[in-house]
């Protein structure tokens, strides 16, 4: 498997406003001081769990999405192409934190609490999405770049989730 450079570079920089909208969140979590209204509005699934649990909240899938869109739109500026990069950031922040809700929603139904760690699961269920939605739309996604870089991801989020916990944003490491 032949990767080139130039391949992971344009990757990592379309998936880059994808990788903060994700940690964007706990951000306004915090700001809001937990009056936040949850994606699931407090309900329950059929396993009597809860459909996705307090830790997925609107105004957290809201503000991730503007700030991965932000960071797009700051991207583009730099390198010349607006449009180009807003979309790439609003495509991919929307469907980061839609993965990390459908990773969220397996975890329920394994009887997992909200927090929990799940190793792997909570590191790539956001960039998978992120990475196949940039696919979807035409851009240029290389299977073996997005590999890649999905080793670089989890060192990443292991790294920053750990400093979020110990700067008192999150209550557990994950
Ligand atoms: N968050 C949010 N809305 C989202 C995603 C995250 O409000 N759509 C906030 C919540 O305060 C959440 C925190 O960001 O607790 C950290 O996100 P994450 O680690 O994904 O959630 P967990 O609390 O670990 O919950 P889960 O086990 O469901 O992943
Ligand atoms: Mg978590």
């Amino acid at each position: 498997m032949e990767v080139a450079i130039n391949d992971i570079i344009t990757l990592f920089i379309l998936v880059l406003p994808a990788l903060v909208s994700n940690a964007s969140p706990v951000v306004i979590a915090k700001l809001l001081n937990g009056r936040m209204h949850p994606i699931d509005f407090g309900r329950y699934f059929v396993d009597g769990r809860r459909i996705l649990g307090d830790g997925k909240t609107w105004e957290g899938l809201a503000f991730g999405v503007a700030v991965g869109t932000l960071v797009g739109a700051i991207i583009g500026l730099a390198l010349g192409d607006i449009s180009y990069y807003t979309l790439a950031g609003l495509i991919g922040s929307f469907a980061a934190l839609l993965g990390d809700i459908l990773g969220s929603f397996i975890k329920r139904r394994y009887g997992i609490e909200r927090g929990a760690c799940v190793p792997i699961l909570d590191q790539l269920d956001f960039y998978t999405l992120a990475v196949f939605a940039l696919w979807l739309a035409g851009y240029p996604v290389k299977c073996s770049a997005a590999v890649l870089l999905g080793f670089f991801v989890i060192i990443a989020h292991v790294t920053t989730n750990y400093a979020a916990y110990r700067l008192d944003l999150k209550p557990r490491p994950c």
